[in-house]
C-alpha cells in the first residue's frame, strides 16, 4: 500500500448553508457542488473544491452535516456545536489491500469497505492509531488516474 493524494478534509457543521456560504463570500470559493444527502451514512454533504496550481486537480473541503440524531456526526456537532474539522481523507489504488496492510500495521479499520460520497470503496480507520485524527481512506477514482 502506497499513501495517495489527500482527496479531501472533512469538516462537520451545524449547516451546509451556512458553511457553504463562508467558503463562497469569505472565502472566495468559486467551485462549489450541490449538497446532498447520503441517507445510509446519516449525513448531508457537500464539496467545495480548492483547485490546485495550473488546473492541476487540488483537494476538496467536504462539509457533512447530520441529518438526524442517529447520524454518526450527531455527537460530533454536540461537542463543537460551530462545527469543525472531522476526518481527513487520502487517496489509495486499492481499498481492500489497504484495509489488509493496515490491518496487519496494528491500524484499527472500522467496518468493511462501502460506497463513499465519491462512488468510489471508502473506509475509516480510528483516531487512536493515527495520532488522533480520523482517517478515511479512499479507493482513486478510476477516471482520476
Ligand atoms: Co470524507
Amino acid at each position: 500500500m502506497k499513501l495517495g493524494r489527500l482527496n479531501h478534509i472533512g469538516v462537520a457543521t451545524p449547516s451546509i448553508a451556512d458553511s457553504v456560504a463562508y467558503y463562497r463570500d469569505t472565502m472566495g470559493a468559486t467551485r462549489i457542488g450541490e449538497p446532498f444527502d447520503l441517507p445510509e451514512q446519516g449525513v448531508k454533504v457537500c464539496f467545495v473544491d480548492t483547485p490546485g496550481h495550473d488546473g492541476t486537480e487540488g483537494t476538496q473541503i467536504e462539509l457533512i452535516e447530520p441529518l438526524n440524531e442517529e447520524s454518526p456526526i450527531h455527537n460530533f456537532i454536540e461537542k463543537n456545536p460551530k462545527g469543525g474539522q472531522h476526518h481527513v481523507c487520502f487517496e489509495v489504488a486499492d481499498i481492500h489491500e489497504a484495509v489488509e496492510v493496515m490491518k496487519s500495521r496494528g491500524a484499527t479499520v472500522l467496518g468493511e469497505p462501502r460506497i463513499g460520497a465519491h462512488g468510489t470503496p471508502i473506509v475509516f480507520v480510528h483516531p487512536r492509531n493515527t495520532n488522533g485524527v480520523l482517517v478515511e481512506l479512499m479507493e482513486t477514482p478510476k477516471d482520476h488516474p
